[in-house]
């Protein structure tokens, strides 16, 4: 009975510790793999064209100064990588060209998801007249979206169900692992016993044969 109840326990503790976790690892690293603008919109000066999402730092490419060039990238550069997505969240981005006179010119700016990342990491963004980019993010199409919330669209669907088996496997090895550690205890208990059993008993035989060797003598 008290077994149980501490397996229990210990099931308790791994599923409130999984369910925190998952909240703290759902967010991943985008980088950009590469960009090909098709125009520029600063006729004077060499473009500056950068990356911003909606209440974050912008991120100024500085390779990225000619229309119908690919630029491709390592994803180590030093302004990568390009920006972190959230499992639930998608983020409003953008592509822009400094202007100095008026606004700045938009390339695109699109609703950035990191569901719409493929299972291979990829996703193209791709806009007529303004640009071709692509994104590597190897961890988004994993991401355990909204695994404990109540979240309910395909993905997520699929998400948790991937870290609930994942959480099952876990407290199952658990499981096992404790219990074959209290069998191992339970059987060297036993074996001890015996053994001091044995030696107990062969004490009185050799005390036997003392008494014996003794009685012999006399
Ligand atoms: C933006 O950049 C500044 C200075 O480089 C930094 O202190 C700040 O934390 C950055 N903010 C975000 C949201 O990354
Ligand atoms: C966009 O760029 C990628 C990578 O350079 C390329 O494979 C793809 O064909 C391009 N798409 C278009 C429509 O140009």
């Amino acid at each position: 009975m008290s077994m149980n109840s501490r397996i229990f326990f210990r099931f308790l503790v791994w599923w409130i510790f999984f369910s925190f976790f998952s909240g703290l690892i759902s967010s991943a690293v985008v980088r950009l793999d590469s960009i090909e603008i098709y125009n520029t919109h600063d006729w004077i000066t060499k473009p500056t064209v950068y990356f911003v999402c909606k209440g974050e730092n912008m991120t100024v490419l500085p390779d990225v100064t000619k229309a119908n060039t690919v630029y491709t990238f390592k994803g180590e550069e030093s302004w990568q990588p390009l920006t972190e997505l959230k499992s639930k969240k998608c983020k409003r981005c953008g592509f822009y060209e400094e202007d100095t006179f008026k606004s700045d010119d938009v390339f695109d700016e699109w609703e950035f998801c990191a569901s719409d990342f493929k299972a291979n990491g990829k996703y193209i963004l791709f806009k007529e007249k303004e640009l071709n980019v692509t994104f590597t993010c190897e961890e988004c199409a994993s991401l355990p979206a909204g695994t404990f919330n109540t979240d309910t669209n395909n993905d997520n669907k699929g998400n948790k169900l991937r870290v609930g088996i994942i959480v099952l496997i876990v407290l199952v090895a658990l499981t096992v692992t404790i219990f074959g550690l209290m069998m191992a205890y339970k059987y060297w208990q036993k074996r001890k016993r015996q053994q001091d059993q044995a030696r107990f008993l062969k004490l009185f035989e050799e005390g036997d044969d003392l008494e014996d060797e003794l009685e012999l003598g006399n």
